[in-house]
């Protein structure tokens, strides 16, 4: 039995993972409009892998007897400058959902909540891989952005992205 501190931190994240899909859905949008669909799926597989994040973290929360209780999701921004300030928002919101979990690690550390530091050993793992990735699309976004030609290619890279879905 998970103790109501840990559920509460969990049923939290639930919703940041929930508001991540809602934001990556949001930046999807942004492209679409600007007939850019290949970042556009980059971004809708990024906002359906979010939903998953939250459901392994419902399951979880079931499967150790915690209530669950689902957040008010705020409506993301819609408004953004350019593909640089969308990229570079993507890597900073995973920043904060990587600092999020580890605040819910050292919770349940503290707690000797040895099976919830089990469960999100994968999320940790998940983090490292997703900032790697979000900085080094700030990096190919900075170099492509100004010139036509490449970004059409990069626009090409990214509509090869598709969404697995993964078991709990
Ligand atoms: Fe669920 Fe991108 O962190």
């Amino acid at each position: 039995m998970v103790s109501e501190r840990i559920a509460q931190l969990i049923n939290e994240q639930i919703g940041h993972e929930q508001y991540a899909a809602q934001y990556y859905l949001s930046m999807s949008a942004w492209f679409s409009a600007k007939d850019l669909d290949g970042i556009a799926n980059y971004f809708r597989v990024q906002s359906k892998e979010e939903l998953m994040h939250a459901d392994k973290m419902f399951d979880y929360l079931n499967d150790v007897g915690g209530e669950i209780i689902i957040s008010d999701i705020p409506k993301p921004p819609h408004l953004f400058e350019n593909p640089v300030d969308i990229f570079t928002k993507a890597l900073e919101h995973e920043r904060k959902v990587t600092k999020s979990i580890f605040n819910i690690v050292k919770s349940a550390n503290e707690e000797g909540d040895f099976a919830t530091t089990a469960f999100l050993q994968w999320f940790i793992t998940e983090q490292v891989e997703e900032e790697a990735s979000a900085s080094q699309y700030v990096t190919k976004i900075k170099m492509v952005c100004d010139n036509p030609s490449a970004l059409y290619l990069f626009d090409q890279e990214l509509a090869q992205r598709v969404f697995v879905a993964e078991g709990k």
